[in-house]
């Protein structure tokens, strides 16, 4: 799905009628989806994300007003903001992540006047697409250029995630926004969470198509379970800290991890570990693959990564588990795995260009079979980061 003229279009029109004028500028910032590394970023691990064509519009003009004006078409609540020196979360509208960014524009001390902003999304909301990163990264990188203020790429990300974790209160690493804001067409992004050193690899996936299939299992829950990991990770690197000389939990070695696991002493700490430095293995193997164009063990270490977030990090549920299980029995599907959260959202899968017809409508049927409802497939481009379209 490219971003096409028609959403486009319908945002300038929306935007007359609501503020009474066409917008000065139009804003996009994709959404992502990882192909490996998951629920490493937040312990100092490599990740492969990708940005994805989908993903959040904002229009924006300025007003004379000193209000910050928000409204979306994807939801009823609109809310008004006089200018303030800081702003505080008002409860779970979505206006909060934008908003949770601006603080952190004004917290720095930079001016802003009144804005009308109309938002438009895409992206199939809390599906583990990264809906939230790409509201706050298009609203920080909008705010960059209508005031003329400096943020390279690397801050606005982490400005995004700053808003995540203090005024929406969730722990997530820096993956997401970084995704959202560097991304670039057919390229995936090795990224170290630690250093936030990174390279583009190529992603060719030649007579391959990715897929992403939304479970559409509602991910309620999802944050205070992500928050419970964030922890239970810190208490094994606790543990392990005793013996070992490290930061994170991904400076360790699986050989180091076998030695000394038995500081953990804990059979949930346990598992959470061993997915976490197993996971940052694999993203070794799976560079390694990229590299030499071999998408057939690249899929293998996509399979290899969704039973350890099954067995080990139990992120995944049976939504999620049941894809992956149609698709290791369909021959032209060489690798899946759940993306991103977990616990519900979407998965994604390397299947075989001329069979994707097929196998989106054998799994449809499969999943409804055994979940009692569909789940959505689609052929995802890999494109560019956020950006000003008009
Ligand atoms: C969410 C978070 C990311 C990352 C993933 C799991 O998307 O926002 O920071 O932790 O989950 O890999």
């Amino acid at each position: 799905m490219a971003i096409d003229k028609v959403n486009t279009d319908a945002i300038i029109k929306e935007f007359s009628t609501q503020f009474g004028k066409t917008p000065d500028h139009i804003f996009f910032c994709p959404g992502r989806v990882n192909l490996i590394g998951e629920h490493i970023d937040y312990n100092g691990g490599k990740v492969m994300p990708c940005a994805i064509s989908l993903g959040t519009w904002l229009a924006v003009s300025k007003n004379n007003n000193k209000l910050l004006r928000f409204s979306s078409l994807n939801f009823p609540e609109k809310a008004d903001f006089h200018l303030q020196d800081s702003y505080s979360r008002t409860g779970k509208e979505w206006f909060n992540y934008p908003l949770g960014v601006i603080n952190e524009i004004v917290q720095t001390g930079d001016h802003i006047s009144g804005l009308d902003m109309l938002y438009y999304g895409n992206l199939p909301i809390g599906a583990g697409l990264s809906s939230s990163a790409s509201i706050e990264v298009v609203t920080g990188f909008a705010l960059s250029k209508l005031f003329a203020i400096k943020i390279p790429g690397k801050e606005l990300a982490l400005m995004g995630k700053k808003a995540e974790n203090e005024f929406i209160g969730v722990n997530s690493g820096i993956m997401d926004q970084f995704a959202v804001v560097m991304g670039k067409k057919d390229k995936a992004i090795l990224l170290n969470c630690d250093t936030l050193e990174y390279e583009y690899l190529p992603f060719d996936t030649g007579d391959h198509i990715l897929a992403i299939i939304n479970s559409n299992k509602e991910r309620k829950l999802a944050d205070s379970k992500y928050n419970e990991r964030f922890a239970e990770c810190g208490k094994a690197l606790k543990a392990l800290k005793k013996e070992l000389k490290v930061d994170n939990l991904c400076d360790i070695s699986l050989s180091d991890f076998e030695e000394h696991r038995h500081l953990i002493n804990d059979p949930v700490l346990d598992k959470r570990a061993l997915h976490v430095i197993s996971e940052n293995f694999r993203v070794g193997e799976a560079r390694d693959a990229l590299k030499i164009n071999d998408l057939v063990s690249f899929g293998k270490e996509m399979y290899a990564s969704h039973q350890s977030l099954k067995d080990w990090y139990e992120v995944s549920g049976k939504e999620l588990d049941t894809i992956v299980e149609f698709c290791r029995t369909y021959d032209e599907c060489i690798g899946a795995r759940m993306t991103g959260a977990g616990f519900g959202g979407c998965a994604i899968a390397l299947v075989k260009k001329d069979k994707f017809d097929d196998f989106s409508s054998k799994l449809v049927i499969y999943y409804q079979g055994k979940i009692g409802y569909e789940c959505d497939v689609f052929a995802s481009d890999i494109g560019d980061g956020v950006r000003e379209l008009k």
